[in-house]
């Protein structure tokens, strides 16, 4: 494994308070020990009794049906999600709990009771119906954070149709690729979204996407900003007046454990957007199950995710893992540097949250902007943190110690991806001593291993390829309309092993410590993107003749995108004038092909870029360049040296 170094070297260890300890759901190492080694020595015994915390329409008769790669799991049940988060709760005294705060942009706030949820879904379920969406229709979801989008999702959970959400931040031609592979019926989205201040056009971007996606038959559209928009007749409904329309009653569809629950498109190594695709019970099992230990889940907490719902953690972690526990949800629509930079340490005082769970790259900008911020709040209601999207630098990690958690509160910093569905290497905050930059120990049920070249185990301490082993009730179960990309994404390279992408170490203690994705997927910002589609959207422009994108160390985005390209003969005038122009050019397409998220950092021009023999371009030569380090290393497979050595004089 001689690709993988590690240099990473941590001492620091921080047990868990005991007063923490003391209240929470594990409350010492031993007994995550033991309940693991259970978990993994007789799994069917151990999910099956998870499975009892659910609400079932019909019990399943096995626990797993593993045919490598596809896994069933509780075959045979039947279940309804928006029953397991919403009904199970409105029939008792937490009818009346607050199930989301809701906190817009611009300074509102709405409390929605878990009665109150019910309700909307089941409202919203009946809309859905009378557009004529049927059991395994897929609905796109392009909406702000906003309460509605929980319903979107919940109601569509309750009919048996299959959501795909959307990022509001994806750009129309996204919506378009995402949603004509889902071949979506019917999109939900909103006139706009609020965003530092300004409008996102939403009702815009999907109408300039529904040109090209010929499966959607109707548009529902939420008011939120209350500009001016156009409502297309035979196809645009408001979503207000459905919902005056519609009956408050629609029982929870009895749905097999394996119904697909959502399909989420995310980024691979090789062309476009996969959809993964997730199962009703395992998900929920797993997303559930995850938010009590993980969180420490207490009827009385204030929980804040700060993720999006277009991501996968908003999806189990905004929405379905804390309704699943009858907890109550913060939603925040907004930026978070929006008035000004303590926007989210005002919502933690005013809501008094008491468990807070946010991505490294905000962490990192925190800590850019200084401590007055933060120190002008009272957050002694905070009790436990949480990382997730990225590895977190210790330094980071220390300063959310001690400027955000007081010194009082755990950190957890939890491992997973859209594929995994819930998380998988993590701290549970009562019982793991954490160590910062570590996501330390696998989850119940979870078997993680790093391995080298040929899959075999290696020794601590040295770096390789993270694997799982086992199967897992909320892994994705294929690729939407693809089973074979996902038999060669995930369980070609180690066969009968998951194959994450991530590089990783496992210490003495056996603790992990993930190193970064070893594929061509890079994390900016905690947004996994693929180098592949910012280049085919480079391409896409007229003057591209080929680019090349890799990724380079950037203090604040973890990692920032530089794009190597090379413009078709006579597209680029000399001066430097031209030259920034055209950069600005291209990096406003790629903003309009995917989002302003795939921005690239860098353009640099070159004649050609420097392929290998066989043709294959010399990325990790790139890389090197981007990152201005040396480069050391054989590079006499290199077609042509003169491409280094102009690239190398550019940098000068
Ligand atoms: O590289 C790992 C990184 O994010 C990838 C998954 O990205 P995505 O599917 O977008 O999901 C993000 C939210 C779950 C992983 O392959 N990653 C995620 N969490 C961590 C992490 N890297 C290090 N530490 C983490 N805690």
């Amino acid at each position: 494994m001689s690709e993988i170094h590690t240099f990473l070297k941590e001492a620091r260890l921080f047990p868990p308070p005991p007063e923490f300890s003391d209240k929470a759901h594990v409350r010492h190492l031993e007994e995550y020990r033991e309940m693991y080694a259970r978990s993994i020595s007789d799994p069917d015994g151990f999910w099956a009794e998870q499975a009892e915390t659910l609400t079932w329409q019909e019990k399943w008769h096995t626990v797993l049906e593993w045919k490598v790669p596809f896994a069933q799991w509780f075959v045979g049940g039947r279940l309804n999600l928006s029953e397991n988060c919403l009904d199970r709760h409105a029939s008792t005294w937490r009818k009346n709990k607050a199930a989301i705060i809701w906190e817009g942009e611009p300074g509102e706030i709405r409390v929605v009771t878990y009665g109150e949820l019910l309700r909307e879904v089941c409202k919203f379920a009946n809309v859905l119906k009378s557009l004529g969406v049927v059991k395994g229709d897929r609905v796109g979801i392009y909406l702000p954070m906003i309460p509605e989008a929980a319903v979107a999702m919940l109601a569509c959970a309750r009919i048996g149709a299959i959501h795909s959400v959307v990022f509001g931040g994806f750009s129309a031609e996204a919506v378009s690729d995402r949603m004509n592979d889902a071949e979506a019926k019917v999109i939900i989205t909103a006139d706009g979204a609020c965003r530092r201040g300004s409008i996102v056009h939403l009702k815009a971007n999907v109408d300039a996407a529904c040109h090209s996606i010929p499966s959607v038959e109707k548009v529902v559209v939420v008011r939120r900003t209350g500009e001016t928009i156009e409502m297309r007749g035979g196809r645009d409904v408001w979503y207000h007046e459905a919902m005056a329309q519609a009956s408050a009653t629609c029982p929870p569809e009895p749905l097999d454990s394996e119904h697909p629950l959502f399909i989420l498109y995310t980024s691979g190594t090789t062309g476009k957007p996969k959809g993964v695709q997730h199962s009703t019970a395992g998900y929920l099992l797993q997303a559930a199950m995850t938010s009590k230990y993980v969180f420490d889940l207490k009827e009385e907490d204030t929980y804040f995710c700060t993720a999006d719902i277009g991501w996968v953690t908003g999806h189990s972690y905004v929405v379905y893992g804390p309704l699943a526990n009858g907890a109550t949800t913060v939603m925040y629509e907004g930026a978070p540097n929006f008035p000004r930079p303590d926007r989210l340490w005002d919502i933690i005082e005013r809501h008094r949250v008491s468990v807070f769970y946010t991505a490294p790259t905000a962490i990192r900008s925190f800590v850019r902007q200084g401590d007055d911020w933060p120190n002008r709040h009272d957050m002694t209601s905070l009790r436990l943190l949480g990382t997730v999207g990225e590895p977190i630098n210790p330094e980071a990690w220390m300063w959310y110690h001690k400027v955000i958690g007081g010194e009082r509160c755990p950190i957890v910093d939890t491992w997973w991806q859209t594929e995994t569905g819930a998380i998988m290497i993590t701290p549970l905050p009562g019982a793991t001593p954490t160590k910062p930059g570590s996501g330390t120990l696998p989850f119940f049920g979870i078997l993680p291993e790093v391995v080298d070249k040929e899959g075999h185990k290696v020794p601590p301490g040295q770096g390789g390829f993270l694997v799982i082993r086992k199967p897992w009730p909320s892994m994705l179960r294929t690729v939407f309309r693809d089973p074979d990309r996902y038999v060669d994404q995930y369980w070609k390279r180690f066969p009968g092993s998951y194959f994450t992408g991530d590089g990783a170490r496992e210490d003495e203690d056996g603790y992990f410590w993930i190193m970064g994705r070893v594929d061509d997927v890079v994390n900016v910002a905690g947004h996994r993107l693929g180098t592949m589609e910012v280049e085919s959207a480079l391409v896409s422009h007229h003057r591209v003749a080929e680019a090349a994108v890799v990724a380079r160390p950037d203090e604040l985005k973890g990692q920032a995108l530089c794009a190597f390209v090379t413009l078709k003969a006579g597209a680029a005038g000399s001066d430097s004038f031209a030259i920034e122009a055209m950069k600005e050019e291209l990096k406003a397409h790629v903003a309009r092909e995917i989002g302003p998220i795939a921005k690239p950092d860098d353009i640099r021009f070159t004649d050609a870029l420097p392929k290998t023999r066989s043709g294959k371009i010399m990325r990790r030569l790139l890389r090197d360049i981007a990152a201005g380090s040396q480069t050391i290393g054989d590079t006499t497979t290199l077609e042509d040296f003169s491409v280094l050595a102009k690239l190398r004089e550019d940098e000068e």
